[in-house]
């Protein structure tokens, strides 16, 4: 496994997948990956990646591991709370429809936390929630929108009983009303063309392995999304330090503000 055998996988990944891993902190990204070509029997990463991409259920693990979509419904919760209680209200006095972006959605769990939200906060308003993820087979399972009881058991009773059915095989489906104001679509934040006029953009815990120059472009992006007034959250451990300097005020910790009288682009 030279500095040859790495060079190539990471083209022919980035070819196959639009994943470039130039973007991400390459030796943790190296190390991980170097984790599981030495698991498996192949001896190059190369080898491996020639493999794994003849397997289509093993090529989504492999997705899976690399892109680590770990999430939970209204997770920190204290934070959720902070959205539901302060930033949303504040965006809806501004607008009373909103349009709202999950970056880096996963499972869907965070998009769906958003439409419980907005449902009980304004029940007769549509308004818009965009999710994105990288990974195909992620989003194929938001879109589902069906969980295990561990999958949901960080969300209170009373809301798992409004808005979820449970299946006969012990599943429970997220209900339509909450589902149809989720748009799903997948979209690589490290290349793919962004969308404006957010009033709000949630990005936590997918930029973990996002070099610091490929994190401030991708905080200067959403800046240009942003309405202005418009507000980011990041993910508990993401703090923006130089968030200043690319034009956002501190709204709260971990809630970034486009100024209300920016008159820029
Ligand atoms: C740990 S999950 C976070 C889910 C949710 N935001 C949360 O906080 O619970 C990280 C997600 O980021 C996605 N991701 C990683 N790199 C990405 C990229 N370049 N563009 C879009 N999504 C990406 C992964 O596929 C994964 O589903």
């Amino acid at each position: 496994m030279d500095e040859k055998d790495w060079a190539t996988f990471k083209e022919k990944l980035n070819r196959k997948t639009g994943i470039d891993l130039q973007l991400y902190k390459e030796p943790q990204m190296k190390r991980r990956i170097g984790n599981l070509v030495n698991r498996s029997e192949f001896k190059s990463f190369t080898a491996y990646f020639d493999h794994v991409v003849k397997n289509k259920d093993e090529f989504a693990e492999f997705i899976e591991y690399l892109t680590i979509n770990v999430s939970e419904f209204f997770r920190n919760p204290d934070k959720f709370s902070k959205i539901e209680k302060e930033i949303i209200p504040y965006l809806l006095k501004r607008s009373p429809k909103l349009n709202i972006w999950s970056a880096g959605c996963s499972i869907g769990a965070e998009p769906y936390s958003l439409s419980i939200i907005m449902k009980e906060l304004t029940p007769n308003v549509r308004h818009r929630i965009l999710a994105s993820d990288l990974d195909i087979d992620i989003l194929a399972k938001a879109r589902k929108g069906v969980y295990t009881d561990a999958e949901i058991k960080s969300m209170q009773a009373d809301r798992r009983v409004k808005y979820f059915t449970k299946n006969p095989d012990g599943t429970f489906a997220v209900k339509p009303e909450i589902k149809s104001v989720v748009e799903f679509k997948r979209h690589n934040l490290l290349k793919d063309k962004f969308e404006t006029g957010f009033d709000l953009i949630l990005c936590r815990n997918v930029v973990i392995y996002f070099t610091e120059e490929a994190k401030e472009q991708l905080y200067a992006n959403f800046f240009k999304s942003l309405k202005p007034g418009g507000v980011l959250f990041v993910g508990a451990t993401e703090a923006i330090l130089n968030f200043r300097k690319l034009g956002y005020t501190s709204f709260q910790p971990f809630f970034y503000q486009k100024p209300e009288d920016y008159k820029g682009e």
